[in-house]
């Protein structure tokens, strides 16, 4: 039987975690993330196809591709999560097709400031995991089966 992917995406900026603002997103890099995703994957029976960008065009096209491949997606959208409809309008094709989309934040969004407080993603994706540090991911991935 086909092992199952689930794509595992994260947005901008996360590629600086290690280094970006440690007070807020621990000291784990995005290696560090992927590497633990990949093995809790494995270890639930899945196949983890782990990707970050800075670009919205092209975490738009991932998402389209989920859903062409018919894969589950976990996604950080990084500051995407706060206003961008066209990464909202993405998500909800993804879980309109019959896919889950596990929204996961490392921080806890509602804790900081103003801005962060709203998710135009929450609405369209399947559940929301926030301020968890890197085990967000894990927890999502676990929520997924
Ligand atoms: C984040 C929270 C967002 O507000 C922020 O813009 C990020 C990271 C998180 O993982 O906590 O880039 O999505």
């Amino acid at each position: 039987m086909a092992i199952p992917t689930v794509f595992v995406l994260s947005g901008p900026n996360l590629d600086r975690l290690g280094t970006r603002e440690p007070d807020v997103y621990g000291s784990d890099t995005l290696g560090d993330v992927h590497d633990a995703v990949r093995s809790q994957a494995e270890h639930l029976g899945l196949r983890a196809d782990c990707r970050q960008t800075n670009h919205e065009g092209e975490l738009i096209e991932w998402l389209h591709e989920a859903v062409d491949a018919a894969a589950d997606v976990v996604l950080n959208p990084g500051a995407f999560t706060h206003y961008s409809y066209a990464v909202r309008d993405a998500c909800a094709i993804v879980t309109t097709s019959g896919r889950s989309l596990v929204e996961v934040h490392l921080s806890n969004p509602a804790t900081r400031e103003e801005f962060r407080h709203t998710s135009v993603i929450a609405g369209v994706a399947t559940g929301t995991i926030s301020g968890f540090g890197l085990q967000s991911y894990l927890l999502a991935l676990r929520a997924l089966v």
